[in-house]
């Protein structure tokens, strides 16, 4: 394991039992073509309220794709998506960003001209600063809120042990500092369920470490849901339980690291695909 920390792999000991937890997300018949490529192909599956569910699978299988149509980028063409009980396939971003559905990007999306804890600050909707009138109207109310938004944002910082970085220009951060930044900014508001694409990738093995760590207590302490798209193998086997295993769009596989390393026909579509 390049991951070598007993505490985090302690706290991450959760087994296929989470099979039986209540859905947070239902996928239901999942169809998405972009032109002649069907990209999801009634696709099927679910994320258990309160784990760390990990989608592998080979470059171009429709994880990302997916992830665009859970949180409401893209709308898929049939099909239906549940989310905490309510159908959501046809959702704006905005409209599940407040209601705690929140993604990271594969590539990290920061304001580079803006410092770590101004991206922060950035993130909360509907700040009532934005509002042309409110500071001439309101001013205490827009004072208030913004002192409780920085508030928030030192603590969010403090959260991930980023005080060092904090003045720092996000464009100045390292991948894997832009990547724990990503991270913080899901926790400005109260996320509920949150889809990581890649976090991993770029990240040296301290940073690394550190995400993990912060993701699982963000699970234990914060009760975050989380739907990992990863290709690192040994973070997944540090974080994940179940995985679920995404080939041409749609559910290969479910089960623990264990099995799914263990499956012969997975070992072919994406081990002996080299990239893992
Ligand atoms: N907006 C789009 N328009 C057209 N084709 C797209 C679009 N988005 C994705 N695709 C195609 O859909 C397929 C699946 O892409 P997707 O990014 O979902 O794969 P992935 O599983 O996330 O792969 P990777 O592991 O490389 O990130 C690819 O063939 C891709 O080219
Ligand atoms: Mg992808």
């Amino acid at each position: 394991m390049l991951i070598a920390n007993t505490k985090i792999r302690n706290l991450s000991l959760k087994t296929t039992e989470n099979t039986n937890l209540k859905p947070i997300l239902e996928i239901k018949n999942v169809h998405k073509s972009f032109g002649a490529l069907d990209v999801i192909n009634n696709c099927n599956l679910e994320v258990g309220q309160g784990s760390i569910t990990g989608l592998i699978g080979p470059n171009g299988a429709g994880k990302t794709t997916l992830f665009n149509l859970i949180a409401g980028a893209f709308h898929a063409d049939q099909g239906e998506i549940i989310y905490a009980g309510n159908p959501i396939t046809h959702c704006a971003p905005e409209t599940l960003f407040k209601r705690g559905l929140l993604r990271t990007f594969q590539i990290a999306q920061e304001f580079s001209h803006l410092t770590a804890l101004e991206n922060l600050m950035m993130v909360p909707p509907a700040q009532p600063g934005e509002n042309i009138v409110n500071p001439w109207v309101r001013p205490g109310e827009v004072l208030h809120f913004e002192a409780g938004v920085c508030q928030k944002a030192n603590d969010v910082i403090d959260f991930l042990k980023l005080d060092h970085i904090k003045n720092e220009l996000a464009g100045n951060l390292s991948g894997g500092q832009k990547k724990l930044l990503e991270l913080g900014r899901t926790m400005m508001v109260d996320a509920k369920l949150v889809l990581l694409d890649e976090v991993a990738a770029g990240v040296n093995r301290t940073l690394l470490k550190d995400l993990v760590e912060n993701i699982l207590r963000l699970n234990r302490e914060l009760d975050y849901t989380f739907f990992v798209i990863e290709h690192d193998m040994d973070m997944i086997a540090e974080l994940c339980s179940p995985v679920i295993v995404m080939a041409e769009g749609r559910k290969m596989m479910e089960g623990s690291i264990e099995e799914i390393r263990a499956n012969p026909e997975v070992v072919a579509a994406y081990f002996g695909g080299g990239k893992a």
